[in-house]
C-alpha cells in the first residue's frame, strides 16, 4: 500500500473515499466544520437525527455526499474532544481503517491525524493511522488455493492532507516510520502464521539470508548444529535432538552507522579494523525460534497443539523489527539472534532428569521438556556477549503462566536494569503495544534449586512467567537486561485465529528512540 501526503481543499478532493472525525458533541472537527458549510448542513442534520452519536468507533458510510467531490464519505466517531487520548485516537484509526476496507474504495484521503492530542506529534498519529491501514488489509493465504477475490483488499492509497510545509514533513516522516513498521509487521505475521512443516529452522535461516540480501545493512550469519557444539550449547542442541529438521543458530546484523561502511561489514575480517572506530554498541535482540512445540517426551495434551506453531514468534518478531528499521535507515547497530529448533518427542529426545551443559559451563536438570524455550534462549543470551551489547532484550513465547497472568493485553516484562524496564515500559504505552512489569526478587530464583545440577529448568506452579525469567537471568549478568514474555499477546486464538506482529511495533518504538538519543 502507498501513503502520501497532499494539498487542496477536502471539499474539491476528488478521493473515492474522504474520511473524516465527528465528535460526540455539539462540538465539530475542523474537517467536519469545513463540510458542514459546504453541504449545508449534512453533518448537523446527521447528528441531530440520531444517524451519528460520534461515539468512539462508530462509523457511518455516507455515499455520494451532495456538494462534495468524493465519492465516499466515511464520518468516524471520535467521543469527546477532552477525552481524546492516544488510546481512543487508536481505536478511531482502527475503525475507519476497518471500515474503509469494507468499501471498494481504491484510494482515500484521510483527515483524522488534525485530531487534536496534546503531546503528540503529527508523525505518531500518522504513523498510527498507517499502522490500522496494515493491519486492516494484511491477509495470509499463501497456502489457499483458490484465491478469493472478494477477500482480497482493493485499497491502494491513501493520502494525508497538509497545509504547512512544516506539517507537510512530519507527515512525511510519520508515512516513512509507519510503512517501515507495517513491512516489518507484515512479515512477523507472515513467519508466525506459517506452519511447522513449511517454517522450520532451515526456513527461517533462508529467510534471515533473504532479508540480507533485500538490505545492504544487514549481515546474515548461520551457525549449523556443528559450529553449535564447538561453542558447548549444550542445551540448545539437547531439545533439538528429537526433531529431524537441524537446529540454527540465526544471527542479523543490522549495521546503521554510516551508509557505506555498512556495505563493508559484508565481510567479515575485511573491514573489521576500519570499522571498530567509534562503533556504536549494539542492542542485541535474541528471539525464540521454536517452530514446533509439542512438548517433547512431556508431551502436550492434543487440544489446541496446533497453535504451537508460533512458538516462534518471538524470532519472528526479530525478524520485523531489523526488517523495519533497516527500512527507516535509523543510525543505529542492532543485532539479532534467533536460536530455532522443534522441540518433539523421539527415542533421542530430552528426558525428565536428563542433565545438560549450557555454553556458559552451568550444567541443567531438565525435569520438564516441555520447558525447552530457556534452554535454547540460555545458550543464545550467552553467545550474544561476542557482541559487546550495550542492551540485551529477548523475546519469547515462553510461558503459559503469563497467559493466565496478563492475558492479551500486555507483554510480561522482567529486567534486571530499572531504566531500561521503564523504557521499554513507556515505548509499550506510545506504541499501543504494552508491556506490564513483574518481580525478580531472589527469593523466585530458588525455586530452581536442582540436587543434581547447578539448576532445575522449572521452578514449581508457583509463579511460572517469573521462575522462567530467573533462569533466563543466570545467564545475563554481564550485561542490561530484559525480557519480554509474549505468550499471550503474539497470536490470537478463536476465529480471529493468526499472529498479531507484537511486540514490532513496542520494539521499533524503543529503536527509534534509541536513535534519536532519548
Ligand atoms: N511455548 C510454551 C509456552 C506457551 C504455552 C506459550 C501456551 C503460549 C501458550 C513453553 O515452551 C512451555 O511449554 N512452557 C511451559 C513451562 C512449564 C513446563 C514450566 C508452560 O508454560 O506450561
Ligand atoms: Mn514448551
Ligand atoms: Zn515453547
Amino acid at each position: 500500500m502507498e501513503f502520501t501526503t497532499s494539498t487542496g481543499s477536502i471539499i474539491t478532493a476528488r478521493t473515492a473515499c474522504l474520511i473524516v472525525g465527528i465528535y460526540d458533541s455539539r462540538k465539530l472537527t475542523p474537517s467536519a466544520q469545513t463540510l458542514d458549510e459546504a453541504t449545508e448542513g449534512l453533518i448537523k442534520t446527521l447528528l441531530k437525527n440520531g444517524d451519528l452519536k460520534g461515539t468512539v468507533g462508530q462509523t457511518l458510510l455516507v455515499p455520494a455526499p451532495q456538494g462534495l467531490q468524493c465519492e465516499r464519505l466515511l464520518l468516524v466517531g471520535c467521543g469527546k474532544e477532552k477525552e481524546l487520548n492516544d488510546r481512543n485516537y487508536r481505536k478511531v484509526v482502527q475503525a475507519a481503517a476497518k471500515a474503509l476496507l469494507g468499501t471498494k474504495a481504491k484510494e482515500a484521503l484521510c483527515t483524522l491525524a488534525e485530531l487534536p492530542l496534546p503531546e503528540l506529534e503529527l508523525d505518531w498519529k500518522v504513523r498510527q493511522a498507517i499502522e490500522a491501514f496494515g493491519h486492516a488489509s494484511y491477509r495470509f493465504d499463501q497456502l489457499k488455493s483458490e484465491k478469493k477475490d472478494e477477500d482480497k483488499p482493493v485499497l491502494r492509497k491513501v493520502s494525508f492532507p497538509h497545509t504547512t510545509r512544516g506539517e507537510g514533513a512530519l507527515i512525511k516522516l510519520g508515512i516513512l516510520q509507519g510503512h517501515a513498521i507495517n513491512d516489518g509487521i507484515a512479515l512477523t505475521k507472515d513467519l508466525s502464521n506459517l506452519p511447522g512443516n513449511v517454517c522450520t529452522p532451515s526456513y527461517l535461516a533462508d529467510q534471515a539470508r533473504h532479508l540480507s540480501r533485500q538490505h545492504k545493512s544487514i549481515k546474515a550469519t548461520i551457525l549449523d548444529e556443528k559450529q553449535m557444539e564447538k561453542l558447548g550449547m549444550g542445551a540448545l542442541l539437547s531439545v533439538a535432538r528429537g526433531s529431524r529438521q537441524p537446529p540454527r543458530l540465526i544471527v542479523m546484523e543490522y549495521n546503521g552507522q554510516g551508509g557505506a561502511s555498512a556495505a563493508g561489514g559484508r565481510k567479515p575480517g575485511a573491514a573489521r579494523g576500519t570499522e571498530a572506530k567509534n562503533k556504536q554498541k549494539p542492542v542485541v535482540l535474541v528471539g525464540k525460534g521454536l517452530t514446533f512445540d509439542a512438548g517433547g517426551i512431556s508431551l502436550k495434551p492434543a487440544a489446541g497443539m496446533d497453535e504451537m506453531k508460533y512458538d516462534m514468534c518471538g524470532g519472528a518478531s526479530v525478524f520485523g523489527t531489523i526488517k523495519a528499521i533497516a527500512e527507516m535507515e535509523l543510525p543505529i547497530n542492532v543485532v539479532g539472534v534467533v536460536p530455532s529448533s522443534e522441540n518433539l518427542p523421539d527415542g533421542d529426545a530430552n528426558k525428565p532428569g536428563d542433565i545438560v551443559t549450557s555454553m556458559s559451563g552451568q550444567s541443567i536438570e531438565i525435569l520438564n521438556t516441555d520447558a525447552e524455550g530457556r534452554l535454547i534462549l540460555c545458550d543464545a543470551l550467552t553467545y550474544s556477549k561476542k557482541f559487546d551489547p550495550a542492551i540485551v532484550i529477548d523475546i519469547a513465547t515462553l510461558t503459559g503462566a503469563c497467559v493466565i497472568a496478563l492475558g492479551s493485553q500486555a507483554a510480561g516484562l522482567l529486567a534486571n536494569d530499572d531504566e531500561l524496564a521503564d523504557k521499554l515500559l513507556e515505548c509499550g504505552q506510545k506504541s499501543g503495544d504494552r508491556a506490564w512489569r513483574l518481580p525478580l526478587w531472589e527469593e523466585y530464583d530458588e525455586q530452581l534449586k536442582s540436587p543434581f545440577a547447578d539448576m532445575a529448568n522449572i521452578g514449581g506452579r508457583e509463579a511460572g512467567t517469573i521462575t522462567a525469567a530467573c533462569f533466563l537471568s543466570r545467564y545475563t549478568k554481564d550485561y542490561k537486561w530484559a525480557h519480554l514474555d509474549i505468550a499471550g499477546t503474539a497470536w490470537k486464538s478463536g476465529s480471529e485465529k493468526g499472529a498479531t506482529g507484537r511486540p514490532v511495533p513496542l520494539l521499533t518504538q524503543y529503536l527509534i528512540d534509541k536513535a534519536k538519543g532519548n
